[in-house]
């Protein structure tokens, strides 16, 4: 694929850029960062993004967006403040499937500019004539009904079945489906927006809400503003409309939810204070003020997205019983990986989901205690040494080489995981207290800008290896950050709840009866990790009887009725289809999704099944979920 950072890049710029990236040879000592990082060297190489900015960069968003829900289209402006270097003419944009109207000056006079031709990962160049004397320029456009970052959704899709919804998902690089920027994550932007909705409707953003009540906007529409002055990097805007109550939870965090579902919410999320409080000791202020979470409709293809001020999460987390929250742990943690240091490049991710997964699971130590904490982790171990199975070795290293492909594919649990597992290993090496106080600072020095593995293993030398040789060949940094699979100096996790569990399904393969086994007070996890470890063959009689006593088909909780309906596949136990039907056609959850049809497919039982299912369903599901499962069960015919 073409690069064309450096392809359409003034020869100035190149020779003032050079090649920014540092890469070490394996187990070598990073070069340092330089104390003074000139500006230009700030920007990294972002192989997903047309985008300049060495050039012209965009410094804040300015949103003015219509939502037509007859045409399934946003339409408006977006006028964008641009810095550009001395002699720069032009500003290069990010756009996929926009319809560009016209672009103007703040004058309204029009600005030459050129839509270049499609990729169909990384969409089309727009490259825009600057204003002579000013530093924005206004883009009238329109969304296509197709745009991948937004999900329209029915009425019937929603939990209220009256009213339509629309939520938006930027990351990776969907964002420009949506917004015409400069959609790399190294070119962090402010934004500002006006939404006009139908008056029956909310909207919410990722940002400060200007007005709660909304502002009569004329024949039965409704305007409401928003306005972020922390600088994001672009896959962090988002929107959502619906029909959207609010509950306080503490005073600087609540839910959003459809009427239906908003109590439950705020019950789930009842210890959200003590994580916030709990992240604060440990890593330093939340910055970004208030800490809500939306619960979207269950379509939403993804666990959570850790929007600013407001993640997003899925439904299939209101268990009832708190006891899937860790994804709400997950999504904060982001507040300060990820949100406040950003990886600069996809290749980059595990810095956002490492670190962030490793943060999570020390908030849910804080909150819930040591042994709580090691079954997740555990249980996240457990996933990674699968997902390290199945993986081409290249994808298993930490930084990745995304170059020509959908940045997407990197989107692994190997940046969950692996980054997480490394982050243990050094918090091991060198002593609690100094990597908490190490991350802490960290997190300070680094607040709102984009990083590097290699800046990130060049400040691992500098303030925490410090020229301990022992303690570096201990930590090992390039055999994890460089290298394919997990190094042999991994932290072990031992969680003994889980080895008495794995003890109980052991028993169960041994003929034991399923009342005979020691159940008593397991949480969740325990559950997950007693049917992970269930023998592959399990006799009909033997699988019936254990559904029997602990009624798995009938879980009201998204995750054990998961792992249980693998094992029906895998069995098939005809009981179980009709649960498997109803789950797969009520939530569109990528990661419950894709397994399910795929071990269905894998059967020659299953194989119609999941395609009469999968007729059924796919009409619900967001484009990132079919999108997926499409290649697995087939696309629907034209
Ligand atoms: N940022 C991710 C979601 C994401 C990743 C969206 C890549 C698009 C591309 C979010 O923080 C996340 O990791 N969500 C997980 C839950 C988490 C508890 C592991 C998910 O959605 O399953
Ligand atoms: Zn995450």
């Amino acid at each position: 694929m073409l690069r064309p950072y450096f392809a359409l890049a003034l020869a100035a710029t190149l020779a003032a850029c050079g090649t920014p990236r540092m890469v070490a040879p394996a187990d070598e000592p990073a070069p340092a960062v330089p104390a003074e990082t000139p500006a230009a060297l700030m920007f990294v190489e972002d192989v997903h993004s047309y985008a300049r900015p060495a050039e012209a960069r965009v410094t804040r968003v300015a949103l003015d967006l219509d939502a037509d829900f007859d045409a399934k289209v946003l339409a408006g402006t977006a006028t964008l403040t641009v810095d550009a270097e001395d002699g720069a003419e032009r500003v290069v944009l990010d756009t996929r499937g926009l319809t560009i109207e016209r672009v103007v000056d703040v004058a309204g006079a029009p600005l030459p500019f050129a839509l270049g031709p499609r990729d169909p990962i990384l969409g089309s160049p727009l490259t825009v004539d600057l204003p002579r004397g000013g530093d924005r320029v206004v883009v009238h456009y329109r969304t296509s009904p197709d745009a991948a970052a937004i999900q329209w959704l029915a009425p019937a899709q929603t939990g209220g079945g009256r009213l339509p919804f629309l939520f938006t998902q930027g990351q990776a690089i969907l964002t420009r489906t949506w917004v015409p920027t400069q959609d790399s994550p190294g070119i962090r932007q402010t934004y500002e927006a006006t939404v006009t909705v139908p008056s029956a409707l909310t909207a919410v953003m990722s940002a400060e809400h200007l007005t709660p009540d909304g502002e009569p906007a004329g024949s039965g529409r409704t305007g409401y503003r928003f306005r972020l002055d922390n600088p994001v990097p672009p896959y962090l805007i988002a929107l959502a409309i619906g029909e959207l109550e609010f509950r306080e939870i503490g005073p600087r965090s609540g839910v959003w939810a459809e009427p239906g579902l908003v109590g439950r919410a705020a019950n789930e999320f009842a210890d959200l204070e003590a994580m916030i409080g709990a992240a604060e000791r440990l890593y330093g202020p939340y910055r970004w003020g208030r800490y809500d979470v939306l619960v979207l409709p269950p379509s939403f293809p993804f666990g959570g997205m850790e929007n600013p001020r407001l993640t997003f999460a899925t439904p299939t987390i209101l268990a009832g019983d708190r006891s899937l929250v860790s994804l709400i742990a997950h999504e904060l943690a982001h507040s300060w990986s990820g949100n406040l240091v950003t990886n600069a490049v996809w290749d980059d991710f595990w810095l956002n989901e490492g670190f962030t997964t490793y943060i999570e699971n020390r908030i849910m130590e804080e909150v819930y205690g040591r042994d709580y904490a090691l079954m997740l982790e555990a249980l996240n171990r457990r996933g990674l040494a699968d997902e390290l199975a199945s993986l081409p070795a290249d994808d298993t290293r930490l930084q990745l080489d995304l170059d020509g492909r959908d940045p997407d594919d990197g989107m692994t649990l190997v940046a969950y995981d692996k980054g997480a597992a490394f982050l243990r290993t050094i918090e091991l090496a060198v002593g609690r207290e100094a990597f908490d106080a190490f991350l802490r600072g960290y997190f300070d020095r680094h607040a709102f800008q984009p990083m590097t593995t290699e800046r990130f293993i060049a400040y691992l030398d500098a303030e925490l290896i410090r020229g301990d040789d022992e303690l570096r060949q201990r930590v090992r940094p390039e055999a994890w950050t460089h290298r394919a699979g997990l190094p042999d100096n991994v932290a072990a996790v031992e969680s003994p709840a889980f080895e008495y569990a794995a003890a109980q399904a052991g028993a169960f393969a041994s003929g034991a009866a399923p009342a005979a086994l020691g159940t008593d007070g397991w949480t969740t996890h325990e559950w997950l990790h007693f049917l992970r470890a269930l023998p592959q063959d399990i006799p009909t009689d033997r699988i019936r009887a254990l559904d029997e006593e602990f009624r798995l088909t009938e879980s009201g909780n998204s995750e054990i009725l998961f792992a249980w309906l693998r094992v029906a596949i895998r069995n098939r136990y005809e009981p179980a289809l009709p649960a498997l039907e109803r789950f797969l056609t009520t939530m569109g959850r990528r990661k419950f999704v894709l397994p399910l049809f795929q071990d269905l497919m894998a059967t020659d039982w299953g194989r119609p099944l999941a395609t009469r299912i999968y007729a059924r369903a796919r009409p619900g599901y967001h484009a990132i979920t079919y999108g997926s499962v499409d290649p697995i069960v087939g696309a629907p015919e034209e």
